[in-house]
């Protein structure tokens, strides 16, 4: 082994696998397929010396099984390095059934289709407002104007928090994701100083944002403490501050590259979802954890307790025994297996909001910019983590073939 933790006893030597799930090797250039590289020709599961050394799923099969098996794989702990992973300590991220229902429920119903239905419209003016900011230049940057634009002012205005605290906001969350070597006890403490006078605020308050909802939240039917609230509100802000704006960077370097898909949608609008799933399932971005909580078997190896298990999701879209010819956009894919939102009890609650949020961003630039494609000569450069994000995308376009959008 070339470097890392020991190898312990019971793991056998053709499931070692050298790398680093937070860079995995050529991840700078393109993210997914640094992923792929590493599924094709190995086992089910293998063993990394990495990060303390642990575990990682790279099959749909075995990632399916850890995310829907809590028995087996406990949320208590979801980073590697294991003692990072428990410093990190969030309801109801951290909490297995059946203590991380009573917490849960709450999530669902503030990010449900009911909650976040009537900031369609202001969603798609955000949407607009943005394109117009920059249409008629002919070129931006896709990721700093827009990609994570958007869905943060539209993030904000559903918590009910001030647009202009956003970017710090954002910082907090991009240490969470991105530098997981980074103390998590800093950026706990950062959300609670800035998120309690909030929270206080709204205590027995009527407004009908999304933190109102949450911080009067009864478990069992007593009201949630003030500290659940503001670590609610962090689980929300943390899981829903930044996985959408790096998604819409790679979705729309996608559409950049592929003006055929483009003007199938242009040409017909009501394939948009169905666009979404697919990128869904192509450009998956979360890597998460889970702790083995009892001996046991995956994917033909031996797992024993207390030790760590990382699930790249991106990897069950991306495995052609799942999908066939999985790199590929295709439109109405029957039975696409695919773990964008995880699964299980953690299945990301707000998974209809990001899906509304994702088509309508889709549907409001097309409808601006049919046209555009990358800078010629531009590499992308991507960062990985928790979420990978591609620092720029530069994109351009002929004015000409635009219009303002409405
Ligand atoms: C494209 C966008 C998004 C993706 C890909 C995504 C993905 C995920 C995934 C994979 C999980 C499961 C983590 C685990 O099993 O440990 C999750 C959980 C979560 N997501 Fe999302 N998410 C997205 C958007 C959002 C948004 C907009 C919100 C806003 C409310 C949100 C809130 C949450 C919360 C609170 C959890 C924790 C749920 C629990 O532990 O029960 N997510 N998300």
């Amino acid at each position: 082994m070339s470097e890392g933790s020991p190898l312990p006893a019971h793991v056998p030597a053709d499931r070692v696998r050298d790398f680093n799930v937070w860079a995995p090797p050529g991840f700078e250039r393109d993210v997914h397929g640094a992923w792929k590289a590493l599924q094709d020709g190995a086992p089910d599961v293998v063993w990394t010396p990495r990060n303390g050394g642990h575990w990682v799923a790279l099959r749909a099969s075995a990632i399916k099984e850890c995310f829907e098996d809590y028995t087996r794989f406990s949320s208590r702990c979801i980073l590697v390095p294991k003692e990072a992973g428990e410093s990190f300590q969030w309801k109801p991220v951290t909490l297995d059934p059946p203590e991380h229902a009573p917490y849960r429920i709450h999530l669902t119903a503030a990010f449900a289709p009911k909650a976040f239905r009537p900031y369609e419209p202001r969603i798609r003016d955000i949407a607009r407002q943005l394109i117009e900011s920059f249409r008629e230049r002919g070129r931006c940057d896709f990721q700093s104007e827009f990609g994570e634009k958007m869905p943060i002012m539209i993030f904000m205005e559903i918590m009910g928090l001030p647009l202009e605290d956003a970017w710090t906001l954002k910082g907090w969350s991009d240490r969470m994701t991105r530098r997981v070597d980074d103390d998590a006890g800093d950026v706990t403490q950062a959300f609670d100083s800035y998120l309690r006078p909030h929270v206080r605020a709204r205590r027995d308050g009527s407004g009908s944002d999304a933190i109102t909802a949450l911080v009067n939240s009864r478990v069992g039917g007593e009201r949630i403490t003030e500290d659940d609230g503001v670590i609610l509100v962090t689980s929300a802000l943390q899981a829903g501050l930044d996985t959408v704006a790096n998604f819409l960077g790679l979705a729309f370097t996608h559409l950049a590259r592929f003006p055929e898909l483009r003007r199938q949608l242009v040409a017909d609008p009501a394939l948009i979802p169905a666009a979404v799933d697919e990128f869904l399932r192509r450009y998956s971005v979360i890597t998460i954890g889970r702790k083995i909580v009892e001996d046991t078997q995956l994917g033909g190896v031996e797992l024993k307790a207390g030790e760590m298990i990382v699930l790249p999701s991106m990897l069950v879209g991306l495995d052609e025994r799942a999908n066939p010819d999985p790199d590929t956009i295709r439109l109405g894919r029957k039975g696409a297996s695919e773990a964008a939102f995880g699964g299980g009890a953690h299945r990301c609650p707000g998974e209809r909001l990001a899906r509304r949020e994702l088509a309508i961003a889709v549907e409001e630039w097309l409808a601006a910019i049919p046209e555009f494609a990358l800078e010629p000569d531009v590499t992308l450069t991507y960062q990985t983590g928790v979420v990978p994000v591609a620092t720029s995308i530069p994109l351009c376009w002929d004015v000409a073939t635009t219009r303002p959008a409405a």
